[in-house]
């Protein structure tokens, strides 16, 4: 029976048995396989035949040691096949004892580990490659983030240029526009003094004529209607004065006062155009601004309603101002019946340099810069509606609640 379960285990285990000296006395038919040796090359010779050139010997000392000293020896071997292939066994040697407890031969039993070690080698490999590999997408990541970061800086630095050459830009507008209602407003005040200057004129005749006939009376009548008239024309040329002085300070002031200043720098305007203005206001409002700033909005949307009026040959023309308070809001509604404005148009007006008037006439910037001073003056909007023959335009001012009424 012993020989039976000797003969099954030689039959399915990588067996092998040396001497003392550790030459082969025995090998079983699995030993043959792993190792590719036949059973008669391999009796006789010595063991480290299977021995693999990259183990080092201190395993070989540690291995006699262990032995001799009649102890089990455990450890995963690395081997060489005859046909130079690796395999891996995982390896017992025994010593075995006499009666006498003296080693008279060794014996081991080992394992196929190749495969397990092989994948294990693997696993480590790709896991090392899996490192490096990570490594290189840190660097990129690093370095992406870095130009990235660069881009912004450029960007950030990029748009600030771009602003500052929209503020440089928004000012040469304003200037222009400035410069354009200046010229309008030169030309209102000789159109403004054509009138009395005409009236000066014959009374100076007048005062010769009475002067000559000694009628004193006559002489200082004329003298007192050719004060009336010049102090008429210095009147006005003090309206203009006060618009175009640079008063830059915003305070709060009355809304209707203001309007009804603008129609009145307008007035000769909008008389000898036979423009009939109607303003409504309920309340007192005051709003928070440069008052020749709204006078400028004003001015602008009316001489345009004046243009429309000649352009389309209106018969009737009328303006309608409507002041109101909206629940926190000052409304300033002015409609004409100037013939409206076509839809194709109509969301082009308030961009700089639109203009459907000759050269001479217009400079397309009157209502940029009316839009700009609603929004950037007053914190409000300008807006435009037409329909059928009528245009109006809405200027929204928030108030503030303390100083709403
Ligand atoms: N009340 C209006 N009725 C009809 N068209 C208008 C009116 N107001 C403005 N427009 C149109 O809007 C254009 C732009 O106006 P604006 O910016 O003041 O420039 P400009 O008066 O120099 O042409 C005008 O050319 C005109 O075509
Ligand atoms: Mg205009």
């Amino acid at each position: 029976m012993l020989d039976q379960y000797k003969e099954a285990i030689e039959k399915t285990n990588i067996i092998s048995k040396t001497d003392m000296a550790g030459i082969i006395t025995f090998v079983s038919d699995e030993f043959c396989n792993i190792s590719g040796f036949s059973r008669h090359e391999l009796i006789g010779k010595n063991h480290n035949i299977v021995r693999h050139p990259d183990v080092d010997s201190s395993n070989f000392k540690l291995l006699w040691e262990t032995i001799k000293s009649k102890k089990i020896y455990k450890n995963t071997v690395k081997n060489r096949a005859k046909n130079g292939s690796t395999f891996y066994v995982n390896t017992t040697v025994i010593p075995i004892l006499d009666e006498n407890e003296n080693i008279v031969e060794y014996i081991a039993i080992r394992y196929d580990v190749t495969k397990e070690v092989f994948y294990k080698e693997e696993l480590q490999r790709k896991e090392k490659e899996l490192e490096e590999l990570n490594k290189i997408l840190e660097n990129k990541v690093e370095e992406k983030t870095k130009q990235l970061q660069e881009l912004n800086l450029t960007l950030e630095l990029r748009v600030q240029n771009e602003i500052a050459k929209n503020e440089v830009k928004q000012q040469v507008m304003f200037w222009q526009s400035r410069l354009a209602s200046l010229g309008q407003m030169l030309a209102n005040i000789a159109h403004q003094w054509r009138q009395p200057l005409t009236e000066l004129s014959l009374t100076l005749f007048n005062i010769k004529k009475a002067s000559l006939k000694d009628d004193v009376e006559g002489v200082s009548e004329y003298y007192n209607q050719s004060r009336v008239i010049i102090q008429n024309m210095s009147n006005t040329i003090e309206d203009f004065t006060n618009f175009f002085r640079p008063n830059k300070d915003k305070h709060y002031f009355d809304l209707m006062t203001s309007i009804q200043e603008s129609l009145h720098i307008l007035n000769t305007l909008i008389k000898s155009e036979m423009i009939h203005v109607t303003i409504k206001s309920i309340e007192n409002i005051k709003i928070l601004g440069i008052p020749n700033e709204l006078s400028q909005v004003i001015i602008n949307i009316i001489k345009n309603s004046k243009d429309a009026f000649v352009q389309n040959s209106i018969l009737i023309r009328e303006i309608n101002i409507n002041i109101q308070r909206e629940e926190n809001f000052a409304i300033i509604e002015i409609q004409d019946n100037a013939g409206g404005i076509q839809e194709k148009e109509i969301y082009k007006i308030f961009e700089p340099y639109f203009t459907t008037k000759h050269a001479t006439q217009g400079t397309g910037l009157g209502l940029f810069m009316s839009k700009m001073i609603c929004e950037q003056g007053f914190n409000g909007s300008l807006d435009v509606t037409s329909k059928k023959c009528t245009t109006t335009f809405s200027i929204k001012i928030p108030l503030e609640e303390s100083h709403g009424d």
